[in-house]
């Protein structure tokens, strides 16, 4: 008997190929960053992408208020609230504590932003109203910042939930800018994959770029690979590599 593995696409031009195909369903994938790289948007195209195939979704919201979430959505043309509406997809607000007008509209409102628990308890509720088959953390380093010794206790817990309940997430993992890690080490040996995105200067440019770190349960591409963020969000040029020649970056065919 063989098992074929199920994918998820990301819906990001270029990635998917460097996937074969796509993220292997049930994965928890930590999306790893300095400030600025594309973290969000990329969490956010990778949702609307499967709204628009007819997989529902829910995005946790740490870092930014559910409102503006919407309105830069909205300004890359994704505009979720349609989807809300029709019960596919949910924000998940762990960024209010449930202060202020626009927070009392919101429908999944963790009270204390501090609780893991209670974030969990939200998160699950969500997830199955929806049927969600995606989630996006945006961030997860926001739930451990301040006791790095529990980042691997409340990774496990999260995968559990995530993939217990048959979805496929990415968590937003935020680094600092010289950092070469991906958010620590009890986090990255439990994430499933690691994708890192970059922002380097040359020559007084900056240059993005993303590598796939892991992935199980597949083979990826292991190269570096430049990317853009464009009107339309992420576009990874799957077909270029990037190197990198003492102060000097150059692009090649791959
Ligand atoms: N319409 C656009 N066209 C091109 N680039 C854009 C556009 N909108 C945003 N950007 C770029 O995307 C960056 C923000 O990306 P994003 O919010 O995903 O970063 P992030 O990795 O989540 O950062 P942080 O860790 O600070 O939250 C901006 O700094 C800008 O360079
Ligand atoms: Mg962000």
């Amino acid at each position: 008997m063989s098992f074929k593995i199920e994918r998820v696409k990301t819906g990001i031009p270029g990635l998917d190929e460097l996937l074969n195909g796509g993220i292997p369903k049930r994965n928890v994938v930590l999306l790893s960053g300095g400030p600025g790289t594309g973290k969000s948007i990329f969490g956010q195209q990778y949702l609307y992408y499967g709204l628009q195939n007819g997989e529902p979704g829910v995005l946790v919201a740490l870092e930014e208020h559910p409102v503006q979430i919407r309105r830069h959505m909205a300004a890359f043309g994704w505009d979720v609230r349609k989807y809300e509406e029709e019960g596919m997809f949910a924000i998940v607000d762990a960024f209010t504590g449930g202060y202020g007008e626009a927070a009392k509209r919101e429908r999944y409102v963790v009270r204390s932003v501090d609780d893991v628990a209670e974030l969990i308890d939200v998160l699950k509720e969500a997830i199955r109203d929806v049927k969600a088959q995606r989630v996006v953390i945006d961030s997860v380093s926001t739930l451990y910042l301040t006791k790095p010794s529990v980042a691997r206790s409340i990774m496990m817990q999260l995968k559990r939930v995530l993939s217990g309940l048959g979805t496929t997430a990415i968590l937003v993992s935020q680094v600092s800018v010289t950092e070469r890690g991906f958010g620590g080490p009890g986090v990255e040996h439990a994430a499933d994959g690691i994708i890192r995105l970059d922002l380097d200067e040359y020559n007084g440019e900056l240059v993005r770029s993303l590598i796939i770190w892991k992935m199980r349960g597949t083979k990826h591409d292991m190269r570096r690979h430049p990317f853009e963020i464009t009107d339309k969000g992420l576009v990874v040029y799957h077909n270029k590599v990037i190197r990198f020649r003492g102060d000097r970056v150059v692009f090649e065919e791959a």
